[in-house]
């Protein structure tokens, strides 16, 4: 069974209560199991973890390169906008990382319209709230078959 791994960055932690208007009311461990449950219909297994912390981050993806996954669904948190780490670590691996976000960055504050993943990402899912992560995983499920 194909691997998926779900990497969440710094704050993620609070959602459900981190500024709601912007993120919605829906706790990230709700949010996993929607997607878990997802996973399964799709005959993916899952690895969702959380980090406030970039280094363990960077460790992550390179561990999902070691385990042979499938592609990695990234929500760097504010990292997308900071991190040379994180966007050299994803360089330093062969899995397809799909960049995730709530929000549309884009449509906030300028320096959030600076991503360091996603020139380097497959592609980018934002602006949805909880949707873009099924569409990111419906993304990853595509690339068994080679695609998109
Ligand atoms: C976010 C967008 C980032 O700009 C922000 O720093 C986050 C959440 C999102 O999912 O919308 O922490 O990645």
């Amino acid at each position: 069974m194909s691997l998926v791994f779900v990497l969440n960055g710094p704050n993620l932690n609070r959602l459900g209560r981190r500024e709601p208007g912007i993120y919605g009311t829906e706790t990230l461990d709700s949010l996993m199991a929607r997607l878990h449950a997802r996973a399964e219909a799709l005959g993916l297994a899952l690895d969702a973890r959380q980090s406030n912390h970039e280094g363990h981050l960077v460790d992550w993806l390179h561990e999902a390169d070691d385990r042979g996954a499938l592609a990695v669904l990234l929500n760097a948190g504010a990292f997308t906008h900071s991190s040379i780490a994180i966007r050299d670590a994803i360089l330093a691996i062969s899995t397809p990382v799909i960049e995730v976000h709530l929000s549309n960055p884009a449509a906030r504050e300028p320096f959030r319209h600076v991503s360091h993943v996603a020139p380097v990402a497959r592609g980018v899912i934002q602006g949805f709230g909880a949707l873009s992560y099924l569409l990111a995983l419906d993304a990853a499920a595509a690339m068994r078959q080679g695609q998109p």
